[in-house]
């Protein structure tokens, strides 16, 4: 318990770069003044946890990530509520899907709770970059990456652990109106056996090759399965949803889609509100009947990064399939509302899943040494 009070070790830059103006704020574009390290080496664990200015790191060019890729990521969000109050969503899920990830890939697993204490304390140093305008954040992305030198193909011995924050906005250059995305018929993203289920870079440089195919407007790919090339996994960077005839099917984890946390945030609020909600194999060919018969009610992607984004506009064989006449429809605007509104300490959380974090104030810290 002792051992909780006590901060990471910090060492603090002088002058603070200048914050961004909320109507400039993109995607990952500007990072904040520090960052959390600590390091892995196969005889001391994961070992030397600091925060410290914001910086280039100085990596062997041997350094296994560069060359096999071994690495995984997260992606979460600090929210700025009216009263001033800096509220994480569900972090804990993130640390227990990066411990999921790290076992995939070969990487020493993380102590989750201490992971957690890390982000609460850079979130809480860092806290005047949380933006405060509507739909605005502070994207937090820990990281591992693999440092051992070394060109042999085997698991690294040496690792970082890193957690760098960027202010940002919407992730679409939509916002929440409705997105077009290409069904994606040639390329694949992972297969069952593969690491789909992890949060690893392979998987989106895999994916980067469809996107540079698709058309001028498309803003990501809805993958297929890699074996049939007939069932829905899910779009770029969310996980995605498809309400029909009153119900609402996502496709079920099988080892190949990404657990996202918003997708389990959805689901629950689904069920919370008794909509019918099916987490079940969909092809593509059923999404097609029902636009056909008039069934297909709505479409929506669901991610961290992302929230939930409708889909306006899904490309099939060249051809549209208009949903919802291109509009947001009534569920995925409800689940934004919702999720946003408990984001951002705006309605009651009745699940328990927004946690608070503290202000850490730089000049109490100098003063005291
Ligand atoms: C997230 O939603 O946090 C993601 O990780 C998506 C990212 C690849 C932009």
């Amino acid at each position: 318990m002792e051992e909780e009070q006590q901060l990471i070790p910090m060492k603090l830059c002088s002058s603070g770069k200048e914050k961004p103006q909320a109507d400039q704020l993109e995607f990952g574009r500007i990072f904040t003044d520090h960052m959390f390290l600590m390091d892995y080496t196969d005889d001391k664990g994961w070992h030397d946890p600091r925060i410290v200015p914001y910086e280039p790191l100085t990596v062997d060019p041997s350094a296994m990530v560069f060359h096999y890729g071994q690495s995984v990521f997260e992606g979460m969000k600090a929210y700025r509520t009216p009263d001033d109050e800096i509220l994480l969503f569900r972090p804990q899920r993130n640390f227990k899907r990066m411990n999921h990830s790290n076992s995939r890939l070969c990487i020493p697993p993380i102590d989750e709770r201490f992971a957690l204490k890390a982000v609460k304390q850079l979130v809480g140093l860092e806290k005047d970059w949380i933006p405060e305008a509507e739909g605005t954040s502070l994207y937090i992305r820990p990281f591992i990456i693999s440092t051992e030198p070394f060109l042999g193909v085997a698991p690294s011995r040496h690792y970082k652990f890193i957690i760098i924050l960027s202010p940002v906005g919407a992730y679409y250059e939509e916002g929440i109106d409705p997105v077009k995305i290409a069904v994606e018929n040639d390329y694949v993203r992972t297969v069952k056996g593969g690491t789909g289920e992890a949060k690893t870079g392979g998987n989106y440089a895999a994916s980067l090759k469809a996107q540079e195919v698709a058309d001028e407007g498309i803003a990501q790919v809805l993958w297929l399965d890699g074996v049939e090339r007939k069932y829905i996994e899910e779009v770029g960077s969310m996980n995605v949803f498809f309400k029909i005839d009153g119900k609402v099917v996502t496709p079920a984890l099988n080892g190949s889609i990404l657990e996202g946390v918003t997708r389990n945030s959805v689901i629950e609020l689904l069920k919370h509100w008794d909509v019918p909600v099916e987490e079940r194999k969909i092809s593509m060919e059923e999404v097609y009947q029902s636009h056909k018969a008039g069934t297909l009610e709505e479409a929506f992607g669901a991610g961290t990064a992302a929230v939930i984004s409708p889909i306006g506009d899904l490309v099939w064989n060249h051809e549209h399939l208009e949903i919802n006449s291109g509009k947001t429809g009534v569920t995925a605007k409800r689940l934004y509302d919702t999720l946003t509104g408990i984001q951002y300490g705006k309605i009651q959380d009745p699940f328990d899943w927004v946690e608070k974090v503290e202000e850490i104030r730089q000049s109490t810290l100098r003063a005291s040494g």
